[in-house]
């Protein structure tokens, strides 16, 4: 958050960090929250279903328990307002910013925190199908289409790819 005062700008931090378990409630029901707003108004009715029933998952939540999820979230003191959702250990399966806090750089800033450690682990590219108000994100980021837009499952997407250097 940046406040403007005095000609003088002062810029907020947020944390970046891997969210706790206490907190994978919350940091669903912020994608969920988030998702109405952005992406639902262009999916079907099956899409917004399909979703909802994504984000609460209990083999997602088990997935990400066990380790085999990646879930970083940004924090505003306690309280959660970004999170990214990794599959797979190379495929980014939620993105989601508080519409309060989007235009920041926090999703910028969960990405890096994810493609840091990526880059250790040795995976050298990363995918993800993004919605299809994310597609101008994506590029900035340095995202390439793999393809046009499709569907599946009511769901709209672009399949996009990164290479990590
Ligand atoms: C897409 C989303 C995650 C971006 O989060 P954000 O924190 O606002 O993004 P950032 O501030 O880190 O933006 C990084 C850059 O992308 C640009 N950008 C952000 N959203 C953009 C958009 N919708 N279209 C084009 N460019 C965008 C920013 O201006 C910034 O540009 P810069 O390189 O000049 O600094 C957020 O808008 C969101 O939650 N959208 C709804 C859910 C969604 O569609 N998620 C993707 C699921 S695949």
């Amino acid at each position: 958050m940046e406040k403007i005062g005095n000609g003088l700008m002062e810029r907020k931090s947020y944390e970046i960090r891997p969210i706790m378990k206490h907190e994978w409630d919350s940091a669903m029901q912020l994608a969920w929250d988030t998702f109405l707003i952005f992406e639902a108004p262009e999916y079907s009715i099956k899409g917004v279903h399909n979703f909802k029933s994504f984000v609460r998952d209990p083999l997602l939540k088990r997935m990400y328990t066990y380790g085999e999820y990646v879930a970083i979230g940004a924090f505003d003191n306690k309280n959660i307002v970004g999170i990214l959702g990794v599959r797979n250990a190379n495929h980014v399966s939620l993105l989601f910013v508080d519409k309060d806090y989007q235009r920041m750089g926090i999703a910028r800033a969960l990405l890096n925190r994810y493609f840091k450690d990526a880059r250790t682990a040795g995976i050298d590219h990363v995918t993800v199908n993004s919605s299809p108000y994310a597609v101008g994100f994506y590029h900035r980021i340095g995202f390439v289409k793999l393809s046009e837009e499709t569907e599946k499952d009511g769901i709209r997407f672009t399949p996009m790819r990164m290479e990590l250097e």
